[in-house]
């Protein structure tokens, strides 16, 4: 057996991400929220699975994600971890569960990690939120960050446009992301940033960042899972690459399934009992 071979089943930890990095190996993630699309990336060999609270959007339909509730992701992450085996398996802190104060993080951190068995949490944030982080990484939680583009404060931002063009923005970034690998973060999602900006990060920091519309340069890639696979059509930014379109499949599907049901082609003799 080949040293990939015995790779490609090895259990994803976080350590491993780190090992990843060191040796020039891009990490792969996706998102996913339910059993059956947890079981199919897992066996594809995707590296990181990532219950994001984009559920809120994609599966929830609400706008932003502020709407999820703990109780939810935590509902997400028990379906995805019973689907999944070989990839590490994150979960988003959703909204207002974190931001309080860092007893707060730290116990919402715990019901994630104790009812959906989970392997890690991502939360949002930089200075701002560093006691939460240290306090959660205390109990043993390995924890993911998320700078540039933090879609819990769209309300602060005003726009999903790309952040951290300027440089006071760009140099808080750095400084973040530096003290997010430094306090023990295990890898770093960095969101819409500047490609440039990006691939200093992750040359100046010893984690692995994890870039979404942040450029070539960064050590992992991340997409919504719904925008990539085309499921969700109305999305499509510069830095979102399609790999099919399910949403073209399953409306000829369910367009061909009517018409057999209305004609009476369908059930036939064979698919009766
Ligand atoms: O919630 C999510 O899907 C995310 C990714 C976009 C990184 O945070």
């Amino acid at each position: 057996m080949s040293t990939n071979t015995v790779d490609n089943n090895r259990k994803v930890t976080t350590r491993r991400l780190v090992e990843m990095k060191q040796r020039g190996e891009k990490i792969s993630m996706l998102t996913a929220y339910d059993y059956s699309s947890a079981k199919l990336l897992d066996s594809a060999g995707i590296d990181v699975i990532l219950v994001g609270d984009s559920a809120s959007n994609v599966m929830a339909g609400n706008v932003t994600t502020l709407p999820i509730t703990l109780e939810q992701m935590i509902y997400h992450a028990k379906s995805v971890m019973k689907g999944t085996s070989r990839a590490l398996v994150v979960v988003d802190l959703p909204f207002g569960t974190y931001q309080g104060n860092s007893k707060e993080a730290l116990a919402s951190a715990i019901r994630i990690m104790k009812e959906s068995h989970a392997e890690a949490v991502k939360i949002e944030g930089g200075s701002e939120i560093r006691e939460s982080v240290e306090r959660i990484l205390c109990a043993g939680i390995p924890v993911m960050g998320h700078l540039g583009l933090t879609p819990q404060s769209i309300n602060k931002f005003g726009t999903y446009s790309v952040r951290a063009r300027d440089e006071a923005e760009a140099e808080k970034l750095i400084s973040d992301a530096r003290m997010l690998a430094e306090i023990g973060c295990f890898a770093i999602v960095i969101e819409k940033v500047p490609a440039e900006l990006a691939a200093r990060v992750a040359r100046e920091v010893s984690v692995p960042i994890i870039g979404i519309g942040a450029g070539g340069g960064v050590d992992g890639q991340v997409l919504v899972m719904h925008d990539m696979l085309g499921i969700n059509q109305g999305f499509s930014p510069r830095f979102l690459r399609r790999y099919a379109d399910v949403a073209g499949v399953i409306t000829d599907a369910v367009g061909r399934y009517i018409e057999d049901v209305k004609s009476g082609d369908f059930p036939n003799e064979s698919e009766s009992y």
